[in-house]
């Protein structure tokens, strides 16, 4: 299977979007005790967009809200768009809302990226600090999430890593500030080196509208997803039923 250059990580798929959340949700709490249990602590970075919302809203519901030592989650974001904390399009405001405001995670424990007061360049570089204090990681080092969560867009983008952007090459930073010119906006975003550093990336990816280019980016096509290829950590396809329309042959899907 080509997911990512080596052709590992494998795909679990879910028969609609609320098996799915509440797989991914699962997931997300597997993935924390398996941390907190190894080393005191879980940090995750989540994805924005829409997909994830529903996976948000169930780990703020029982089991998850009471099963996870949420005291011990460290919370950051894999890619902001470059808007007020406040704005209807910040991934921040949606994951606060839909999950961060509902569970009792410690005070200093949520790590927004900078967009106010900033320029996109100062937000990249403070967001790196922020990574690297958080994870006790010199300049050398590389910090190494447990989680990150990840989405695929239509055109084979994540995170920020937009076709055709600066990005995408940046072998260097850990956060990159990223102009994407299809939306004429910045988008602050984990580079390829900082998520292919994580102990587990997981993929986020439902609807119809997903299952072609998710079947070009299981296929190994040119496009950014299909370039996240972690280290030494695993690699996961979380997705439904329409997204899984055109899997191609010889990709082993797990029906949950
Ligand atoms: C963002 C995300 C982005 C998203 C994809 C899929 O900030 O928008 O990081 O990479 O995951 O665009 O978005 P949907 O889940 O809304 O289809």
């Amino acid at each position: 299977m080509a997911t990512g250059m080596s052709g590992k990580g494998s795909v679990l798929v879910y028969r609609d979007p609320t098996a799915l959340a509440r797989g991914a949700a699962e997931f997300f709490a597997e993935r924390a005790r398996e941390a907190i249990a190894d080393h005191g602590m879980f940090q995750v970075a989540l994805s924005g967009g829409n997909t994830p919302r529903a996976t948000y809203e169930t780990l703020a519901t029982a089991p998850y809200r009471d099963d996870i030592d949420w005291r011990r989650v460290q919370v950051f974001f894999s890619d902001e768009r470059f808007v007020s904390p406040d704005s209807p399009e910040s991934d921040f405001l949606m994951a606060r809302e839909a999950l961060l405001a509902k569970v009792p995670l410690a005070d200093d424990a949520v790590h927004p990226i900078p967009t106010v007061d900033v320029t996109p360049g100062e937000s990249a570089a403070l967001y790196t600090q922020t990574i690297r204090a958080a994870f006790g990681a010199g300049s050398t080092e590389l910090p190494h999430f447990d989680l990150i969560l990840l989405g695929l867009g239509a055109d084979g983008h994540t995170a920020s890593l937009f076709p055709g952007t600066e990005a995408l090459s940046d072998a260097e930073s850990l956060v990159a500030a990223n102009f994407v010119r299809k939306l004429q906006a910045w988008r602050i975003t984990f580079t390829y080196r900082l998520i292919d550093a994580a102990r587990c990336v997981a993929f986020l990816v439902q609807g119809e509208d997903k299952a072609s280019v998710l079947s070009d980016v299981l296929s190994g096509a040119d496009l950014p997803a299909a370039r996240v290829d972690p280290v030494d950590g695993r690699l996961e396809w979380i997705i439904d039923e329409e997204a899984a329309r055109r899997l191609p042959a010889g990709v082993p899907a797990k029906r949950m």
